[in-house]
């Protein structure tokens, strides 16, 4: 069976009090929306349709970000859910597979629930995603009878007996799109909220002599995000079930609640975080490495036992191979480090690359940048930068080069060459203590004159 998504996006999301339409807000660094088209796309749905509203724009950037095929379709006026997948009729005109109706604002449902929805599609013609609810609040409710669902009925207009269920509606639903525009056709707005609401296609469903059925699951996955505290409890209900699966391949956290993933990082079996390390995206780390300690990563591959930090920062396209080592207070931007190389102290290595087993010393900095263009450095093997060595790019120094602390390199160095620049220095004998003897008379002759 072919499946079409229809993602419902057009809400203002009031309560976030923010100028970024809600589906953007992130978490773990992936909108929200991002999120639930990753879990719709297990599906290997044939087409993904977006239903923008406010902040379409954005939104449409975005969903062309993440997945060039899908379409994005504009909502004009958030007239209700029901309204808002009408507004996919024309785009799936002569579809004939189901549609799956997904929210923007609920990230979290899982790839298995989905599939275990289309399951039941082939026992009914309509099937809802429902859940047991701790605390039902202002869900609608899914009043069954047996394993049939009857109706949905909005929190604004239950009785008091139907708000006393538990077993609520996530919103999501998958039918036969045929059926589904039918249904939706004839649904009117004559509620508490003068809405055209989606929950209506049960009922429409069952007078037309359609079986429907509720699939559960668990309330996590439901988590709809309608604040920013939502989005933050959301974050941290991604963030402890990411570390778990981490730690459950292998990983060792040493301290699991201070360590910030992304959605998509990957870290390699025995290797080892150590506490406040925040990972941003595209991050993957291979086995056997360590990352000590208030380290920042995004963008950036660390090889197999390579070690970074404590204090380190891999930026995009920082590309550490195997058994490097990166130390406290340095920055790495689109550079390879070779195997075996090591940025230990203070440094900024940024558009390079450094060769196998070389060392670069304290205080190091590649001005990769001259205002206006950015240039690459490149510095072969088993080279030894001195401390506090400027690289003037572009510039490149070939295999077993040293530079001199504090030498600015403006010009290639050749293989086995030393690059050496500054002053000679002299040492002037008795100098150092005449000169302070000179400095302490004329602060005494100073504090006379101000009294
Ligand atoms: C909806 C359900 C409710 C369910 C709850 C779960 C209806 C009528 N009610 O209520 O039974 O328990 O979700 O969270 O469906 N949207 C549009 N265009 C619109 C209206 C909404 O795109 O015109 C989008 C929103 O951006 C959001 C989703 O649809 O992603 C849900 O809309 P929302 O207004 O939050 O519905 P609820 O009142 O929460
Ligand atoms: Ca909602």
């Amino acid at each position: 069976m072919s499946i079409a998504l229809v993602v419902l996006a057009a809400g203002k999301g009031t309560r976030m009090n923010s100028d970024l339409p809600k589906v953007l807000h992130p978490i773990a660094q992936a909108s929200m929306l991002e999120h639930a088209l990753a879990a719709g796309r297990a599906l290997d749905p044939e087409r993904v349709i977006v239903v923008a509203g406010h902040g379409a724009e954005a939104v449409q950037a975005t969903v062309a970000d993440i997945d060039e095929s899908a379409e994005v379709v504009l909502q004009q006026e958030q007239l209700g859910t029901a309204h808002a997948v009408d507004q996919a009729r024309a785009a799936l005109k002569g579809f004939s597979g189901d549609v799956v109706v997904l929210y923007g604002d609920t990230p979290f449902v899982s790839p298995e629930t989905l599939e275990r929805m289309i399951a039941a599609r082939a026992s009914a013609d309509l099937v809802v995603l429902g859940f047991q609810a701790a605390d039902p609040a202002r869900y609608g409710r899914l009043v069954m009878q047996g394993d049939s669902l009857e109706r949905i009925v909005e929190y604004k207009d239950a009785s008091e007996a139907e708000r006393a269920l538990n077993f609520c509606n996530s919103g999501l639903m998958t039918c036969n799109a045929g059926l589904m525009f039918d249904l939706i056709a004839q649904i009117g707005n004559d509620n508490a909220s003068g809405e055209y609401y989606l929950t209506d296609l049960v009922e429409g469903a069952r007078k037309s002599g359609r079986s429907v059925t509720a699939v559960a699951c668990d309330e996590s996955e439901t988590l709809g995000v309608n604040s920013r505290s939502d989005l933050a409890a959301a974050d941290a209900v991604f963030q402890a079930k990411a570390r778990a699966e981490l730690m459950d391949l292998g990983v060792t956290l040493m301290a699991p609640d201070t360590v910030y993933l992304a959605f998509d990082t990957v870290i390699g079996r025995d290797t080892v975080i150590e506490p406040n390390v925040v990972f941003g995206p595209g991050v993957t780390i291979e086995s056997g490495a360590l990352i000590r300690a208030f380290s920042h990563l995004e963008g950036c591959h660390v090889s197999r036992g390579a070690k970074v930090g404590p204090y380190a920062r891999l930026r995009p396209g920082a590309e550490l191979a195997e058994d490097t080592h990166i130390g406290n207070f340095v920055e790495i931007k689109n550079a390879e480090i070779a195997e075996g190389a090591k940025v230990n102290h203070l440094s900024y290595i940024g558009d390079a690359s450094i060769g196998k087993d070389t060392n670069i010393g304290a205080g190091t900095i590649t001005c990769n940048y001259d205002g206006v263009m950015k240039h690459r450095t490149k510095i072969g093997a088993r080279s030894f930068i001195g401390s506090n060595t400027l690289l003037v790019a572009p510039v490149t120094l070939g295999h077993e080069t040293m530079t001199a602390s504090g030498t600015v390199v403006t010009k290639d160095v050749e293989d086995g060459a030393l690059a050496i620049s500054r002053t000679r220095q002299e040492n002037k004998p008795g100098y150092a203590e005449k000169l302070m003897d000179m400095l302490r008379a004329k602060k005494t002759r100073l504090k006379k004159g101000s009294e």
